[in-house]
């Protein structure tokens, strides 16, 4: 008889990623994907960078109990970075008692024992575990459901500790994989046709710091660049302290490399980057854009967070200036939300009202600005890779240029992971409309 799992990813890039290995171990031990409401299994990997992430979580936890009634034999799990906080294990089982397994950030590689367990015992399984530097685990399956795009880990764990920031805690301190061990991953990729590799790391740009190898970021940048045939790579995420000239010239020069950067900025006030732990100033982040601007047609995203305790309209103002010196292509924007055990949680906090004045206004000024920048493309032929069918709209295909931007167009669906240009035509906000040329 099939066996059926279902997993429910929040969370980054990083957690997608975790997810597809969860995936690849459930495979391997004879489970298919399926929609929640046939599963056997119940994955929630679990994010808690924000309340309204975890608030999110727990009600759709909740819902699962119905199911477990109707059918107590599925095995609902709890893995990802909520488990991993202080407290969080116990709380979990006490509002939600027909949780069956609990584990974390670095040991949901041995699920598939927790599910044998289980099945055996059916007996709760619960184990999370902190280690500062968790072990590297290499070689666990991998299903990748990210169609032209493979995820890449590079490194793991966070060693910033962001004021606000939940996720040194519950992920550990960095550790990077072995060059090797990274080159050989995306060689094989290429070898299976994936048309696109995204580096994953919380802080890519300390890239082997941990390890005395003589190995940098821009030196695996390098690398990966001179690997053969047409490939895109992107990478993820860059901390503006230890961002630097060398991986700018490395990029200009390297077709392979997007010319996209992802480099958030968080707030434009000096005084609150200080506050945050960011280590780095206003004008030293603005010298980097500088540099970055000088890679043709170079597309700048960034995070930015309003209402960081004791922010001043002044600082928000120096946040909307920045916004507008910048002229990011893209914003992820956030409301500051107090996290338990993070220094800022204890800082002096400010109203929600002022929170949602300042969020309202920053995604004003960032939509405008990415309309605006859209309307440059116009005219432009742009060579897009093909990701998949635009759902929405008949015959209609979708995919990015190399700077980030979505273009949809008509097109039949074989040409999905291939690259092809397009003339723009039409621009709607964030994305754009064309023809095959
Ligand atoms: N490592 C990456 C991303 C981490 S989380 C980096 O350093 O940029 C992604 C984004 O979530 C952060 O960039 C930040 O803008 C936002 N974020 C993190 N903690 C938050 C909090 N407590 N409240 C609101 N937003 C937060
Ligand atoms: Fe969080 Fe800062 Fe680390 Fe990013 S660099 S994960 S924001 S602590
Ligand atoms: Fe969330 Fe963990 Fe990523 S807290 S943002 S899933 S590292």
């Amino acid at each position: 008889m099939n066996k059926y799992y279902h997993i429910a990813t929040y969370g980054c890039q990083m957690n997608v990623h975790d997810s597809e290995k969860i995936a690849g171990i459930l495979e391997q031990k004879g489970y298919k994907a399926s929609k929640i409401e046939d599963a056997d299994i119940i994955v929630f990997n679990t994010c808690c960078i924000r309340e309204t992430a975890e608030k999110k979580i727990f009600g759709n936890i909740g819902d699962i109990k119905r199911l477990k009634k109707q059918n107590p034999s599925i095995i609902v799990a709890v893995v990802g970075c909520m488990s991993q906080q202080q407290g969080m294990q116990e709380l979990l089982k006490k509002r939600f008692p027909f949780i069956d397994i609990i584990m974390g950030t670095t040991n949901y590689h041995k699920i598939s024992q927790a599910i044998d367990h289980v099945l055996l015992i059916k007996h709760y399984y619960g184990s999370v575990v902190y280690e500062e530097k968790p072990e590297i685990i290499e070689d666990v399956p991998i299903y990748r459901t990210s169609g032209v795009n493979a995820w890449v880990n590079i490194m793991y764990g966070c060693n910033n500790f962001c004021a606000y920031c939940i996720v040194p805690y519950v992920r550990g301190r960095e550790r990077s994989r072995e060059p090797q061990k990274v080159l050989d991953e995306i060689k094989s990729l290429l070898d299976k046709d994936y048309k696109e590799i995204t580096l994953l790391g919380q802080n890519v740009n300390s890239y082997c710091n941990d390890m005395d190898n003589g190995w940098s970021f821009a030196r695996l940048l390098e690398n990966i660049a001179k690997i053969k045939g047409k490939f895109r790579l992107r990478f993820m995420t860059s901390h503006p302290k230890d961002f630097n000239k060398e991986i700018v010239d490395i990029i200009a020069s390297s077709p392979n490399i997007c010319n996209h950067i992802h480099l958030p900025v968080q707030s434009g006030s000096n005084r609150i980057l200080k506050l945050m732990n960011r280590k780095y100033t206003r004008e030293h982040y603005l010298e980097i854009i500088d540099h970055i601007k000088t890679i043709p047609g170079v597309g700048i995203t960034s995070d930015i967070m309003v209402g960081f305790p004791t922010e001043t309209d002044q600082d928000f103002e120096d946040t909307l200036s920045l916004v507008k010196q910048v002229r990011y292509s893209n914003a992820f924007t956030f409301v500051y939300s107090p996290r338990k055990g993070t220094p800022a949680a204890e800082m002096e906090q400010i109203p929600a009202s002022i929170k949602k004045q300042r969020i309202t206004k920053l995604v004003a000024l960032q939509n405008k600005i990415t309309r605006e920048i859209s309307q440059e493309y116009i005219g432009l032929t742009k060579e897009v890779l093909v990701e998949d069918i635009n759902p929405k709209f008949e015959n209609t295909l979708c995919g990015r240029t190399e700077s980030g931007r979505l273009v949809n167009f008509e097109g039949n669906k074989s040409l999905i992971g291939q690259f092809v240009d397009i003339k723009i035509l039409k621009a709607k906000s964030a994305s754009l409309w064309g023809e095959r040329q």
